[in-house]
């Protein structure tokens, strides 16, 4: 394949991923939008394969075989629950990626330095260290003559030194993400104390460093120290954004994943790379900063780190006075006496997989002449849009889905609300009161309707391990078990 052709197919993968994204912006042309990225996808690795300056295809074709039966085998195995832990570890993967190639564009800068050091069995760590050190200072001394000159050397020192800042930074805090949705890590933040005063100095710090790299002509001591202070940054950065501002969190790693992969394309000069970085790393900024406006979050406090958390995380597990129990039979009477339904959704819809027996439910009373809508919060579930999947999977008309804003002021003239697995997502303490770890969140204003169900198991609390006082409102009634079987119990008694 010539330069020339390469270069055509990369322009047409980067238009398959300007159009991929638009259509991926709309529900009805969401399918189009996901094959037109497959095809740019698929385009972009052909090309590289046959690009006559790619050198290792055998090695190139194995990892894709290796890395692709993985990837099939846990697409097929990964829950829609368990979806955003998988995007948030993939994430980490593209951090390290970064991570690896700047190393990598930092070793080629000098290959003498990896011939100039022996290391024998007797030899001392530090003495070896210092030697490697010194070779490649040497060797960085000498390519700024032999291959890369002033403006040039400086620029792709920057470009590696960024790359690699910015890949670490993704790695550790992605496996952060990772952890704390999988449970494996507290959805508490870490509270360090002066965690904002370390941020900023390990900020300032990186920077002096490349500075220093780039006046060394690429130091191998600035750069794997400023690699520490980047993974511990990284980690520091998401472990200290407690539970309610994960989605956002998942969001900015997206678009730190993204800026990281456009660092590896200046390194390696990939104009795709470059493109695609820059796609992912501007749309993931916008939806963090859409997801921060949903949340009544400030975007650059969330992403300096744990903002709206300062350190008075409720226990969750305050009783907030009496609340009524209902069965499936007089949620049944009530929605036939109802003339309008909204019907809330959460993530316990997830996690009981009722949005088939809620899409049943609601073609019958729509039968009956009932006027039945969606009210969608914009972090419902645990993953961006979470809930329009779920209904659109189950066939529920676009049309009666709408988001919060274009709902919340019909509660007050609606006769029944039927909050399903969804609990921070409607909690009147978001609006209501400002000591709350979700004051100021915006929130599907249910408790303003004539009557509310809720669907759930039990009084645990939410996402945010906030207890919600609308479950103890005089106009709220309580349907207790799995959602899935308290849904199905209503359409059989309708
Ligand atoms: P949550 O506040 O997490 O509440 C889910 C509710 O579902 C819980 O009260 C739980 O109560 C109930 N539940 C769980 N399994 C159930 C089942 N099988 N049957 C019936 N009920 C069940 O959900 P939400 O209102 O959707 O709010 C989302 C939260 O997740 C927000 O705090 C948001 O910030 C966070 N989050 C969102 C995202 C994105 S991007 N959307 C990502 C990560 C985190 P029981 O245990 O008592 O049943």
């Amino acid at each position: 394949m010539s330069q020339g052709l390469v270069t055509a197919a990369y322009i047409v993968s980067a238009l398959c991923f300007i159009l991929s994204l638009a259509g991926l912006s709309k529900q009805e042309t969401a399918k189009q939008g996901n094959i037109l990225g497959i095809t740019g996808m698929a385009i972009a690795l052909i090309a590289t394969i046959l690009n006559p300056e790619t050198t290792g295809v055998q090695w190139i074709i194995l990892a894709m075989v290796i890395g692709g039966a993985i990837g099939i085998r846990l697409a097929l195995k990964v829950e829609m629950t368990q979806m955003p832990e998988l995007v948030a570890i993939l994430h980490s993967f593209v951090g390290l990626a970064a991570v690896l190639v700047g190393f990598n564009s930092f070793i080629d800068l000098h290959p003498q330095a990896t011939t100039s050091v022996v290391v024998s069995a007797g030899s001392d760590l530090q003495a070896t260290l210092e030697a490697a050190t010194a070779a490649f200072n040497e060797a960085a001394k000498a390519a700024q003559h032999a291959q890369l000159t002033g403006a040039m050397l400086n620029i792709h020192l920057v470009e590696i030194f960024l790359g690699v800042f910015i890949g670490a930074v993704t790695f550790t805090g992605s496996i952060v993400a990772f952890g704390k949705l999988r449970g494996m890590i507290s959805s508490k933040p870490l509270m360090l104390p002066h965690r904002h005063k370390l941020n900023l100095l390990a900020v300032v710090v990186s920077f002096l460093l490349m500075l220093y790299f780039v006046n060394a002509g690429g130091n191998t001591f600035a750069m794997l120290l400023m690699t520490l202070i980047a993974l511990a940054f990284g980690w520091h950065l998401v472990a200290s954004i407690g539970g309610a501002d994960m989605p956002v969190v998942v969001s900015m790693l997206n678009s730190y994943s993204g800026w990281a992969a456009a660092a590896a394309g200046f390194m390696l000069s990939n104009d795709l790379l470059i493109i695609t970085g820059a796609l992912v790393g501007s749309s993931g900024a916008i939806l963090s900063y859409i997801m921060c406006k949903a949340m009544n979050r400030s975007f650059i406090s969330v992403i300096a780190g744990g903002f709206g958390t300062d350190g008075a995380v409720s226990t969750g597990d305050e009783e907030m006075g009496e609340y009524r129990e209902t069965s499936a039979e007089e949620v049944a009477e009530l929605l036939k006496n109802s003339s309008s339904v909204i019907i809330t959704p959460g993530y316990g819809m997830a996690v009981a997989q009722a949005q088939y027996p809620v899409a049943e439910i609601t073609q019958k009373l729509r039968s009956l002449g009932v006027k039945v809508r969606f009210g969608i919060h914009p972090v419902a579930g645990r993953l961006p849009g979470h809930m329009n999947v779920l209904l659109a999977e189950a066939k529920v008309p676009y049309d009666i889905v709408l988001e919060m804003d274009e709902i919340n002021d019909d509660f007050e003239d609606t006769d029944t609300v039927l909050v399903i697995g969804a609990n921070d997502t409607v909690n009147p303490a978001a609006a209501e009161d400002p000591t709350s770890p979700i004051a100021g969140m915006p929130v599907l204003e249910v408790w303003k309707a004539h009557n509310v169900v809720a669907f759930k198991r039990s009084m645990n609390t939410g996402y945010a391990g906030v207890q919600n006082p609308l479950f103890f409102k005089d106009n709220t009634q309580m349907l207790f078990g799995d959602a899935k079987d308290s849904v199905t119990a209503i359409l059989n008694a309708l």
